[in-house]
């Protein structure tokens, strides 16, 4: 048997580790404190809860297979038409749609570094060649940079918006570079995940640059605002004939019942999003002026999590909180050896964390 040549660099990706993980891997039987994952701390909507219950019923028969529903309620909430949108069995589906419909082996894809891992993750799978730029010195996605590396191979450009890890974000003249330089043929991924926690109003979105005629598609999860990871779901925005390519590559039915209904009953929740927006930004603001105070570089975010550089701490602060069941993500894997991403908690977790490393510090 032989694999394809470009499998061989493959590495899995790393994920956060569970609960149950942590439970097994460490014998800790108090509670397990998880800012390792940027999931909704809230847990979910009572709104999912109640259809999911419902749905236990229905089990035996496959979903509606056009997702209409979703669609239709989706292109409201943009002012879109139901034809601009593709659903994913989270984003990281539509992420790999794109490189199924655009991306031949030996074709080359753009990314920052670093940025969420999954991009060059489906660009080995896929064979395509990818070019990493390192961020700008606030740890911004550098532009110029990636213009500097487009060539007539480039198919797509990946931006996470805000940046996983790092929670930054791009200003109007930072777009405004990239599209001026760009060739129509390219697309631009704006991976908006994290979207719904972007408190400044200066900052563009994506659906600016799709209603204004740019070659992009917009990505949105439920994993995130609305609480929904262990569902997955995801969806992409874009202009009509794009999606229907990413549309026809899709597996059938590739959300499940649950997913789909959930996606749905959630939308409907605007108080629970108001309470995960209103969660993320007050405790950004506490997690990094106490930090902060304790002498530790915290990077300005506009997503659900921080990036902290606890210098030469950084490890024993880490193992010593996994001891006592308060995880915490290591970017070493990311390039930052001396940093920790901390999801986000609700109120009383975010002051657990904070005691707890005022403690390990004496
Ligand atoms: C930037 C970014 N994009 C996409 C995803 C994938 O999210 P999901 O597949 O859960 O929608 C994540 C997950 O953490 C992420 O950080």
């Amino acid at each position: 048997m032989e694999f394809k040549p470009y499998l061989k660099k493959l590495t899995p990706y790393p994920p956060g580790k569970t609960v149950d993980e942590i439970r097994r891997e460490l014998a800790i039987e108090g509670p397990v404190y998880k800012f390792n994952s940027n999931e909704n701390p809230l847990g979910p909507s009572r709104k999912v809860v109640k259809v999911i219950k419902e749905l236990a019923k229905t089990v035996h028969l496959y979903p509606e297979a056009s997702y209409i529903e979703l669609k239709k309620a989706l292109a409201e909430k943009w002012g879109l038409s139901p034809e601009n949108f593709v659903l994913g069995n989270g984003s990281n589906e539509v992420i790999e749609l794109v490189f199924k419909a655009l991306v031949n082996p030996g074709d080359e894809v753009l990314v920052s570094q670093p940025s969420f891992l999954m991009y060059e993750k489906f660009a080995q799978i896929y064979g395509a060649k990818v070019k990493t730029v390192p961020l700008d010195k606030d740890l911004k996605h550098h532009i110029p940079g990636l213009l500097k590396k487009l060539s007539r191979k480039t198919k797509v450009i990946f931006l996470d918006h805000p940046n996983n890890p790092t929670g930054s974000v791009l200003g109007p003249k930072d777009w405004g570079l990239l599209f001026k330089n760009l060739p129509e043929n390219v697309l631009v991924v704006i991976d908006e995940a994290y979207g719904e926690f972007i408190e400044n109003p200066e900052v563009p979105i994506g659906i600016e640059f799709l209603q204004n005629g740019f070659n992009v598609l917009v990505l949105r999860t439920f994993s995130k605002a609305y609480g929904l990871a262990g569902l997955r779901l995801g969806y992409g925005m874009a202009e009509k004939n794009l999606v229907k390519v990413l549309d026809a590559l899709r597996q059938p039915f590739n959300l499940n019942l649950f997913a789909y209904k959930a996606g749905l009953a959630v939308l409907n929740d605007q108080a629970y999003l108001k309470k995960s927006q209103k969660v993320v930004k007050e405790g950004r603001k506490y997690l990094t002026y106490e930090l902060s105070a304790l002498g530790f570089k915290v990077y300005p975010s506009e997503a659900n999590f921080i990036m902290v550089d606890f210098g030469k701490f950084c490890e024993t602060i880490y193992q010593s909180l996994l001891k006592k069941g308060l995880l915490l993500r290591p970017l070493k894997p990311y390039g930052f050896p001396n940093a920790l991403r901390i999801t986000i908690g609700l109120p009383e977790q975010n002051k657990i964390l904070v005691e707890a490393i005022k403690d390990l510090l004496g």
